[in-house]
């Protein structure tokens, strides 16, 4: 068992510890409050992909009413974590999925349990105990919290709850129509005397308890929307899973949530600190996973923020781990983005461009989320605009270039011939469009954002010419290959013949994009220009600040007339794409660029992480990934961005620390579908282990202090 325990309970961390301590089978997330928790300590439960628009706010995925809100009283005193509370510790069992809490008060002893069910991920469950220490009265109420706590909501403007015995139906229409169902069943155990009674759909306990005795709960709720063109049968649900049990649900739950911790865990020897923080990268990376066609929003089932939507944080920090370890989830991330073509195309078409625009904040079918407007200027409270829904191009090639690697490591013909080349040549005529040709006949991709939002607008940047030129020379190579071997799938398309004329075009472009090659000093120009912004670090903008909330970029910024950059850019390039890169141009490329990042973006140390195990920096490549796994674990990460909250889980964070181990301390590359290791072990880790597929081989790894790698085969578990 392995546990992530918090002894004590602090106030001002509340909603970190909400976050933390969150559960989730990949379609639902429960956050880490406690039960009696109201509105005010940001109770969600989540339902990832499920979006609605309230009046003219962001659209974002959608709270359900919170199933699991229970007010206890013994002897007529409330039982608060903030009056009466003598003990309190709550704790995650990573490897089962289960949250636990426990608080002792001088009356009695609460304890409970919960999970949401990988088995049936429509349920969740809580067992709730209450033990009194002397003879007392005992009332409890249980039920459903109808004020649903919410960012831009509300956003069921219908709502019934309807009663029969001792279920309660939820029923809510969004301001966009869907329908949302849960069901709540309670379950009590109490062998005393006990009254039970209703108000206002909530169940009401009253019981003499004597000493010593306990009174139990089992909750069960279930949750159907047609927003995923689902029956709604939440109702039945319930009642067949509070006929099945809590243990017997636990159980089944468990046993799928450990097989995929088991897959995707990297075993450290020496080093407790790593060992659990990589652990729990692990946890939220399992509990991600579902079998919706929903992708995984970069602030993953911890709620609203980001507005629910997933970004290039899939394609290029979670995509690489189930590559290894979950070939389904692996598999419906790229059939997200290939369903999103149609969001792409629309979005392109709005925007007077061809082909596929993919949304920066992309949520079901590929539809836009980011709006003009994301940050409040904390002096004013006026909306910036910034440019991040215009100008992110980068994003649609990382979705090609995820599409091709995908192809690489599974040799999946089927995904590619049911849209994987499709969205490819898509990408490919969106950046021709996109693209501007000089009179020398070279391409220049101008007026974009790269992964450093700070700067907006810039011309030609490393990162996103590189992305393109990689997108589109995949598409001419996969072109050329599948209408080799597949030319009687291919040339039924209806562009086909558009594609094959798009070929020569195609090679113009990859032969002819700029790129910022570098001069005498080896150091590449994130982008046209930035050599010759301000010389300032990110400390010296930090000192210069009046609001610690103050957002760094825009047209206006702090950060944008000067050096400082927000995230890793160039060096994310020079990682994701290491055999582009000479070591001795990396090093160059990181030394310089490292005193201006600010890692204002938790995906940003990962990046780092990778370049300096490459250059066996492997101390401060250890530190890179202690910072990149521990943001969620009281490390540093911004909630603010001006006056918007956009606290949460951090899942690139969790996906990067993975890959810092995996691809950076174990050296992992793909050589012709074959892993070769390439050891930078720091000294702060005497041993690695880890599973990882290769093909659909199942291996595992091992590298010891001496850098000696043992590879074996596993037996392949069948479901
Ligand atoms: C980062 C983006 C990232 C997004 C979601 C932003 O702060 O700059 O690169 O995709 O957060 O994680």
């Amino acid at each position: 068992m392995i546990e992530l325990k918090e002894q004590g309970f602090s106030f001002e961390e509340e909603k970190d510890l909400g976050t933390r301590f969150v559960i989730g089978n990949g379609h639902l997330g429960y956050r880490g409050t406690l039960e009696e928790d109201g509105k005010a300590s940001l109770p969600a439960l989540n339902v990832v992909g499920f979006y609605d628009r309230y009046q003219d706010n962001w659209r974002e995925s959608v709270n359900m009413p919170n199933p699991f809100y229970i007010k206890a009283e013994v002897n007529g005193k409330p039982l608060s974590l903030k009056d009466n509370c003598l003990d309190h510790s709550q704790s995650l069992i990573l490897d089962q999925g289960l949250f636990q809490r426990r608080s002792e008060f001088a009356s009695a002893l609460i304890q409970t349990e919960r999970f949401c069910s990988k088995a049936n991920e429509h349920l969740l469950c809580l067992k709730y105990t209450l033990r009194v220490k002397e003879p007392s009265i005992v009332n409890i109420s249980l039920g459903f919290d109808k004020d649903i706590y919410d960012i831009n909501g509300p956003h069921f403007k219908k709502t019934t709850y309807i009663r029969k015995g001792r279920l309660v139906r939820f029923l809510g229409v969004t301001n966009e129509g869907d329908e949302g169902e849960e069901a709540l069943l309670i379950q009590p155990q109490i062998r005393t005397f006990y009254s039970e009674s209703y108000q206002d759909d909530r169940m009401l306990i009253s019981a003499e308890a004597k000493e010593g005795s306990e009174l139990t709960f089992f909750l069960f709720a279930t949750v159907c929307c047609s927003f995923f063109k689902e029956p709604l049968k939440a109702e039945e649900e319930v009642e067949e899973a509070s006929k099945k049990g809590y243990e017997e649900n636990k159980e089944e739950h468990i046993k799928i949530f450990q097989k995929h911790f088991n897959s995707g865990r990297v075993v450290i020897q020496g080093n407790k600190e790593a060992q659990e923080k990589i652990d729990y990268s692990i946890y939220l990376l399992t509990s991600a996973a579902s079998s919706y066609l929903t992708s995984i929003p970069a602030r993953g089932f911890s709620g609203q923020t980001y507005k629910g939507a997933a970004f290039w944080d899939s394609e290029n920090f979670l995509l690489p781990f189930y590559l290894l370890t979950d070939p389904e989830e692996a598999k419906n991330l790229i059939l997200y983005r290939i369903n999103g073509l149609k969001g792409a195309l629309k979005k392109a078409k709005e925007f007077s461009y061809q082909g596929a625009f993919y949304a920066w904040e992309s949520q079901e079918d590929g539809k836009e989320g980011c709006s003009k407007y994301n940050v409040k200027d904390v002096k004013t409270g006026k909306w910036v605009r910034t440019y991040f829904v215009d100008k992110q191009i980068h994003i649609s090639g990382d979705i090609a270039l995820a599409i091709l690697s995908y192809y690489e490591r599974t040799k999946d013909i089927q995904i590619m011939l049911q849209g994987g080349i499709e969205v490819l040549y898509q990408v490919s005529l969106f950046y021709l469009s996109y693209a501007i040709k000089d009179k020398e006949g070279t391409y220049h991709l101008n007026d974009v954002i790269g992964p450093d939002e700070y700067h907006e607008r810039v011309d030609d940047n490393a990162f996103t010419n590189m992305v393109a030129k990689k997108s589109v020379g995949g598409f001419i190579r996969m072109f050329a290959e599948f209408d080799h071997q597949f030319h009687h799938e291919l040339s039924s398309y209806p562009d086909y013949q558009q594609m094959k004329s798009f070929i020569s075009q195609g090679e113009d472009f990859v032969a002819h994009l700029y790129f910022p090659y570098p001069g005498t000093d080896g150091i590449i120009e994130q982008f046209k220009g930035y050599f010759d912004l301000k010389d300032l670090t990110p400390s010296q903008i930090k000192a210069s600040l009046k609001d610690p909330k103050q957002y760094w970029g825009g047209k206006d910024g702090p950060a944008s007339k000067t050096k400082t950059i927000k995230q890793a850019d160039v060096i994310a390039m020079m990682s994701l794409f290491p055999f582009d890169f000479s070591l001795d141009s990396l090093k160059k490329n990181y030394d310089y660029y490292l005193p201006y990042t600010e890692h204002g973006s938790s995906l940003s140390s990962s990046m780092y992480a990778l370049a300096a195990f490459r250059l066996e920096k492997n101390e401060e490549g250890y530190n890179f990934f202690i910072k990149s796994a521990g943001v969620d674990l009281g490390g540093e990460s911004k909630s603010w961005a001006g006056k918007i909250y956009i606290g949460g889980s951090h899942m690139a964070a969790a996906g990067g620390s993975y890959l810092s181990l995996v691809y950076g301390a174990a050296g992992l590359s793909f050589i012709d579908g074959r892993a070769v290791f390439n050891p930078h072990l720091p000294k702060e880790i005497e041993s690695l282990s880890f599973s990882y597929l290769e093909g659909k081989e199942k291996k595992k790894v091992t590298i010891d202090d001496k850098k000696v790698v043992m590879i074996e085969s596993e037996e392949q578990e069948n479901d």
